[in-house]
């Protein structure tokens, strides 16, 4: 905001365009040499002088009401009037509401994300809901950019596994059993299979065998297939209403079982396949990568022969201008395949393809295996967060109507904002001590705050409608002009998040700017006899609340009211 008022203000005074200046501008190091700063070196060559020439020339020239330019060597300074300042911020917010932060950087291109994609008959596991929180907000700030969003669930829905599952199910299955507790008795016969297969090697034959036939359309083996699939997805379904996430297709990987032919087809033509031990395979050694398997021996596909397909279907249905594949950074090897073999294809597109890795999750510290059955039920820690946030909140305030929405919202924004907080290559944890701590770094404290500031206007003697005409004047003190300041980023804050595909910078600026506010809210009285003060105060808390609304429901929260 400061800046790009700097770079209009300037821009009619240099040969420069406002795009151009906003790229050099800079926050010096130390509040008292100014707001924002000017290198004047950029225009030595065109004007032929010194840049300290420059800034002092400029310095004398430049008159605006709301600043002070100031030449300090080579660096033309920006001061800003406070009062000034504060007060067009606030009303901007304040008549911009929730589309405060939205900009049209985006508008008429395509962004496909690709997310969560869990897979069936297993658990919805953390690293899943990871790509799903993740996922979610990279769509939510790419649509506020301005941006054209394809949300996509590429579920793990074929392959080799479904073999294995069937033959489990003849062998051991109980569709009874099944029924009832579809997940859990799927994972159950599927890890006996493992077992069993160790000392009966014929096991994995008759799984290729039974897949190759699904592959094939056979009756039985699509129907026992489709049942899982249904009662899976019926699951996940309760997880993704939990969460509050959609998707615009679900296009697992089974989808593309007939689209297939036409990725081998090309390769072919492209002369870009190659024969090796049966299996045909697309060598990657020129760039240092091992080959990637298109069809196996027996002559079923793979996990890679279907993305190839899945991105070239994509890019023909969607015509994206990016794609960003949100999985974790196990995978980052074969996206590189994928994206190299699609290049060698001769699409130039392929490099808009863009892999958003993320580290692993720990939960109390500990890494979760489906193998070791040490695997936690995604559903069951949203639940059990709901339960604890409840009993938070009943203590807390025990008149608050509604207890029961808003303890979802809190504790299934607990888990959700603990993920979302780290950079997203980092490890993170989940503890629940941690994730709940109304005075930590975390959801509910971003929550908590946004309550307080709503809480302050049912307060005061304003309704929102009254909050014109702010009185700039008493916003100078440090804690209120450092809040007006965050306030200012966060357009910036979002376009940041979408550059580096990371939705943490969004969650701490949260952060920041919950923990300023609160000071604000600590030093200052806000509910003051002077009407004109109690007015500029509840205004700054309202454009608060209205940047923290918005930045909560970017990451998938929700910001209730009253907590
Ligand atoms: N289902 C896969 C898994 O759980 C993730 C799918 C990732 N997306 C893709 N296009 N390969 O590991």
């Amino acid at each position: 905001m400061m800046k790009q008022y700097v770079a209009k203000v300037l821009s009619q005074h240099v040969d420069l365009s406002e795009e151009e200046i906003l790229n050099v501008l800079e926050i010096p190091p130390s509040r008292e040499m100014g707001d924002v700063a000017f290198p004047c070196f950029i225009l030595a060559k065109t004007f032929r002088k010194a840049p300290q020439t420059i800034a002092d020339e400029l310095a004398s020239k430049l008159e605006d009401p709301m600043l002070q330019a100031k030449a300090i060597g080579p660096y033309l300074n920006f001061h800003f009037d406070r009062s000034k300042y504060a007060a067009n911020l606030i009303e901007e917010i304040l008549a911009k509401k929730d589309t405060y932060g939205k900009s049209d950087l985006g508008k008429g291109k395509t962004v496909v994300v690709e997310y969560s994609s869990p897979n069936i008959a297993k658990p919805f596991s953390l690293p899943h809901l990871r790509s799903t929180m993740i996922g979610n907000s990279l769509a939510h700030i790419h649509e506020a950019l301005g941006y054209k969003v394809v949300r996509i669930n590429h579920l793990g829905d074929w392959g080799t596994q479904f073999g294995k599952l069937i033959v489990a199910y003849h062998k051991w299955g109980n569709e009874e059993v099944i029924r009832q507790n579809p997940i859990e008795e799927l994972v159950k016969i599927y890890v006996k299979f493992h077992e069993e297969a160790e000392t009966h090697p014929e096991l994995e034959d008759e799984a290729r065998v039974w897949f190759k036939k699904l592959e094939d359309g056979d009756e039985e083996a699509t129907r026992l297939w489709k049942w899982f699939v249904d009662e899976s997805l019926k699951e996940f379904e309760k997880i993704y209403q939990l969460l509050g996430v959609r998707f615009d297709h679900f296009l697992g990987e089974s989808f593309y079982s007939d689209k297939m032919d036409r990725v081998v087809d090309e390769l072919q033509e492209k002369g870009l396949l190659v024969e090796s031990e049966g299996a045909l395979i697309v060598d990657l050694s020129e760039e240092n990568m091992p080959p990637i398997i298109i069809k196996k021996k027996d002559g079923s596909s793979i996990y890679a022969t279907r993305d190839l397909a899945a991105a070239l279907y994509r890019k023909d249905t969607f015509h994206f201008d990016k794609m960003f594949y949100v999985v974790g950074n196990e995978q980052s090897l074969h996206f590189q395949q994928v994206f190299t073999t699609l290049k060698k294809m001769g699409y130039t597109w392929a490099n808009h393809l863009v892999h958003v890795p993320f580290g692993l999750m720990l939960f109390e510290n500990k890494k979760m295996s489906t193998r070791k059955g040490t695997i936690v039920l995604l559903e069951e820690v949203l639940q059990k967060s709901i339960e604890m946030a409840d009993q938070i909140i009943a203590e807390k305030n025990p008149d608050l109507p509604n207890r029961q929405d808003t303890a979802k919202a809190v504790g299934v924004g607990a888990v959700i904002f603990n993920d979302l907080k780290h950079n997203r290559m980092n490890e993170v944890n989940f503890s629940w001590e941690e994730a709940l701590n109304f005075e930590g770094e975390t959801g509910p404290y971003v929550q908590y705050t946004n309550a307080r500031t709503q809480s302050l206007l049912r307060k005061s003697d304003f309704t929102e409608q009254d909050l014109l005409n702010i009185a700039g004047e008493f916003l100078q003190g440090e804690a209120a002009w450092d809040l007006v300041l965050l306030l200012s980023q966060y357009p910036d804050i979002l376009i940041k998040a979408a550059n580096r595909a990371e939705p943490s910078i969004v969650a701490r600026y949260l952060l920041d700017v919950s923990a300023q506010f609160n000071r604000f809210y600590h030093q200052e009285r806000i509910i003051t006899e002077n009407k004109e003060e109690q007015k500029a105060k509840v205004g700054l808390a309202m454009a608060t609340s209205y940047v923290l609304q918005h930045g909560l429901s970017i990451l998938g929260l929700k910001a209730p009211e009253q907590i």
